[in-house]
C-alpha cells in the first residue's frame, strides 16, 4: 500500500513532511518532487533501504544513484575531497538542477555507487525536497521515481502508475517545474565531462569551468562503468518512437508523409506535435498529443514526459515526433531525451 501525502509545493505541511521523514529514517521508500522530476528517496547510508530502491524500480544494480543533500556541508562527509571546481559550480548552481560526480568517501555504500569510486551529488531547490532533507537530516539516494527505462515522472500520478504498491509514500507536490532530469557533470576527469545534458547547459557550465566537454550517449555505451545510466535506450515509452530530425519545413513534410503512409497501411499512429505544427496534421485526422510550443522550450521540457506517457497510453503501433530545432539552453536536453526515447 502506497500512501499519498498531498502538500503545498511552496509551503509544505511540516507534519506531513515529518511523517515522510520518519519513514525514510526507518529505511522506507518515499517519492518526492524535485524541481526536475520526482525522485524515489531512500536513506543513502542504509544499504538495505538502497537495495529496496533498485528492487522497486527494477533497476540494474550497476546503475548508480544520485545522493541528494540539504547543504554543501552535508555533502562533505560523502566525498574524498571537494575540488575548487565543485565549490565554484556549487556556489553558482546549487541549490538547483545540477549533479556533480566526485570522488567518494568510504561512508557511501557500494549499493549507491554501484561499486564505483565516485559518487553523484546534488542539492535540489524544490521546497518540498528541501523540507524533506531538512526534516530527515539524512542524505537521500534518489533516482527518478519511475520503473527502469520508462519516462521519468513529472507528476505524482506518474509515480503511482509505475510504483503504486511498491513504495511506502508519495509526497504529491504537484507537477515539477523543469521536467527533464538534472545536468550530470563528472568532475573526476580532465577535462570535466557532461554525462547528461539538462537545464544547466554547456554555456552556463563553461562560464565556471571553461574546459568542460560533452560525452555522447553512444560513446558511453562502450564504457558502461563510467556513465552507467547513459545507456542509449532510456526514458522510453513501450510504443516505438520514430524521431524526425532536421530543419523544420522539410522535416515536417517527411513526418506528415510517413504518418499518411502508415495510416494508409492501417497502422494506428500517434503524433507528438509542437503547437506550431498542428495545422499541418489537420487534414490527416491523426491522433495528436501536444508537446507545447516549439518556441518555448521550457514549456516543452515541462510537458515532454507527460506527453510521452500519454502517447503510450493510446497503445498505437507507433509514435512519430519531430526533433526540436530551436536553439535554447534546454534544446540539447530535450533533443537528448527524444533520441533516447526513439532508440529501441
Ligand atoms: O534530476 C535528477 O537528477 C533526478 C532527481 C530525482 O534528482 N534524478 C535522476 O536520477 O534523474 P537517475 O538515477 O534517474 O539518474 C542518475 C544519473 C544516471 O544516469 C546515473 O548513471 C548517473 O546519474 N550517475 C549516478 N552516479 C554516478 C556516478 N558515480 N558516475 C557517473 N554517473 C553517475
Ligand atoms: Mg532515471
Amino acid at each position: 500500500m502506497t500512501h499519498v501525502l498531498r502538500v503545498d509545493p511552496v509551503h509544505p505541511d511540516i507534519q506531513l513532511i515529518a511523517k515522510a521523514a520518519d519513514c525514510l529514517r526507518a529505511g522506507g521508500l518515499v517519492a518526492f518532487p524535485t524541481e526536475t522530476v520526482y525522485g524515489l528517496g531512500a536513506h543513502a547510508l542504509d544499504p538495505d533501504a538502497v537495495a529496496r530502491v533498485f528492487q522497486a524500480k527494477g533497476r540494474p544494480a550497476n546503475d548508480p544513484l544520485i545522493v541528494h543533500v540539504a547543504t554543501l556541508d552535508a555533502a562533505r562527509p560523502l566525498v574524498a575531497d571537494l575540488p575548487r571546481t565543485a565549490q565554484d559550480l556549487a556556489a553558482r548552481f546549487w541549490p538547483g538542477p545540477l549533479t556533480l560526480v566526485l570522488r567518494r568517501s568510504p561512508l557511501v555504500p557500494d549499493e549507491v555507487t554501484a561499486g564505483l569510486d565516485t559518487v553523484a551529488i546534488r542539492i535540489p531547490s524544490h521546497p518540498v525536497a528541501r523540507a524533506l532533507l531538512d526534516a530527515c537530516g539524512l542524505p537521500l539516494a534518489a533516482p527518478s521515481a519511475n520503473l527502469f527505462s520508462r519516462p521519468s515522472p513529472t507528476q505524482a500520478a506518474h509515480v503511482l502508475a509505475d510504483l503504486a504498491g511498491r513504495i511506502d509514500i508519495v509526497v504529491d507536490g504537484g507537477p515539477t517545474d523543469v521536467g527533464v532530469e538534472s545536468t550530470v557533470v563528472d568532475l573526476t576527469t580532465r577535462p570535466p565531462m557532461v554525462l547528461r545534458p539538462g537545464v544547466v547547459d554547456l554555456d552556463a557550465l563553461r562560464s565556471v569551468i571553461p574546459d568542460v566537454g560533452t560525452r555522447q550517449a553512444a560513446a558511453s555505451d562502450a564504457d558502461p562503468l563510467r556513465a552507467p545510466g547513459m545507456m542509449a535506450r532510456h526514458y522510453s515509452p513501450v510504443t516505438p518512437v520514430l524521431l524526425f530530425d532536421g530543419e523544420r519545413d522539410t522535416t515536417l513534410a517527411r513526418l506528415t508523409g510517413a504518418a499518411r503512409d502508415r495510416i494508409a497501411r492501417g497502422e494506428s499512429v500517434i503524433v507528438l506535435a509542437f503547437d506550431e505544427d498542428r495545422p499541418e496534421f489537420r487534414p490527416l485526422h491523426v491522433h495528436l498529443v501536444e508537446l507545447g510550443p516549439e518556441g518555448d522550450p521550457p514549456a516543452v521540457a515541462a510537458r515532454l514526459y507527460a506527453a510521452l506517457r500519454e502517447a503510450d497510453q493510446a497503445h498505437a503501433s507507433v509514435i512519430l515526433v519531430r526533433g526540436i530545432s530551436t536553439r535554447h539552453p534546454l534544446s540539447a536536453a530535450i533533443q537528448d531525451r527524444l533520441r533516447r526515447a526513439a532508440t529501441s
